[in-house]
C-alpha cells in the first residue's frame, strides 16, 4: 500500500495522520508507506518536539517518505549522510523516516516514484535567512541536471511523480481557484516541471504547496493534497 498526503508543517498539520483521521494505517506494516508531499517541517530545530513527533512517525506502522517543500531547515537536512534507499538517494531521518532527494526514482510496491522536491517561499519578505528561510529551497543546477539525467536513464516512464509545487500552468490555475493569481508567480522550478510533464509519461502526480485539495482541471491526472490522504498503489 502507499498513500501520500500534503503539507504537514512539523506538528501544524500532522492532525491528518493520527489512527482516528486515517484508520487504514490498521493495515499497514512497514513494507508500506506514507508519502509526504513536501513542508515536512519536522527536521526544523532537532529540537524535543521534533524528536518527539519523529518518534510518534516511528511509531506508526508504516514508512513515512517526504520530499522537501520549502519549509524545511535544508542546513539540518544536507547534514544527513546520503543514502542508497529503493533505487533512489535519501537521507534516513528516523528508524523509518526518510527524506526522498530531488530528481531521483524510487521504486516502491512495483511502481515507479519520480521526485522533485522544492519551491518558492512566497511570503519571503517575513522570513530570515538561515533561520526561517534558506537559499535551497529552490533546486541547485545540479539538481536540475540530476533529474534530466535520472528521467533519461528511465525512458522519461514513470507510474507517479511528487513534487512540492506544480507545473506552471497548474500553479496559475490554483492561484485563480484561490483568488490570489498574483501570489503565485512562474519560476524556474515550476517552467522545469511543466516541461518534464509535458515529456514525461506518468498515471499521477501528487503535490502540495497550495495547502487545499483539488484535481487540475488541466490536467486530472495532477493532484494538489493537504488533508486529503489518498491511497494509490
Ligand atoms: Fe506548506
Amino acid at each position: 500500500m502507499v498513500l501520500v498526503t500534503g503539507d504537514i508543517h512539523g506538528c501544524a498539520d500532522i492532525g491528518k495522520l493520527t489512527a482516528k483521521a486515517n484508520p487504514i494505517q490498521k493495515e499497514m506494516t512497514k513494507e508500506d508507506f506514507l508519502i509526504i508531499a513536501g513542508d515536512f517541517g519536522l527536521v526544523w530545530n532537532n529540537d524535543e518536539e521534533d524528536l518527539w513527533w519523529r518518534k510518534w512517525l516511528d511509531k506508526k506502522p508504516y514508512t513515512t517518505l517526504f520530499v522537501d517543500g520549502n519549509h524545511e531547515n535544508f542546513d539540518l537536512l544536507d547534514d544527513y549522510e546520503v543514502t542508497e534507499f529503493n533505487g533512489g538517494k535519501v537521507h534516513r531521518i528516523g528508524e523509518s523516516i526518510y527524506h526522498l532527494m530531488r530528481g531521483e526514482m524510487f521504486e516502491l510496491q512495483g511502481k515507479r516514484f519520480f521526485t522533485m522536491g522544492g519551491a518558492e517561499s512566497h511570503d519571503k519578505e517575513f522570513r530570515t535567512l538561515g533561520t526561517s528561510i534558506w537559499t535551497q529551497e529552490m533546486p541547485s543546477d545540479e539538481e536540475y541536471i540530476h533529474a534530466i539525467e535520472t528521467l533519461d536513464r528511465i525512458g522519461w516512464q514513470t507510474d507517479f511523480v511528487i513534487t512540492h509545487c506544480a507545473p506552471t500552468p497548474i500553479q496559475s490555475e490554483i492561484a485563480a481557484m484561490l483568488g490570489f493569481p498574483d501570489v503565485y508567480p512562474s519560476n524556474r522550478l515550476t517552467d522545469f516541471l511543466q516541461q518534464v510533464r509535458e515529456k514525461l509519461e506518468f498515471r499521477g502526480w501528487f503535490h502540495g504547496h497550495y495547502h487545499t485539495d483539488l484535481t487540475s482541471t488541466i490536467d486530472p491526472r495532477v493532484n494538489l493534497l493537504f488533508n486529503n490522504i489518498l491511497q494509490i498503489v
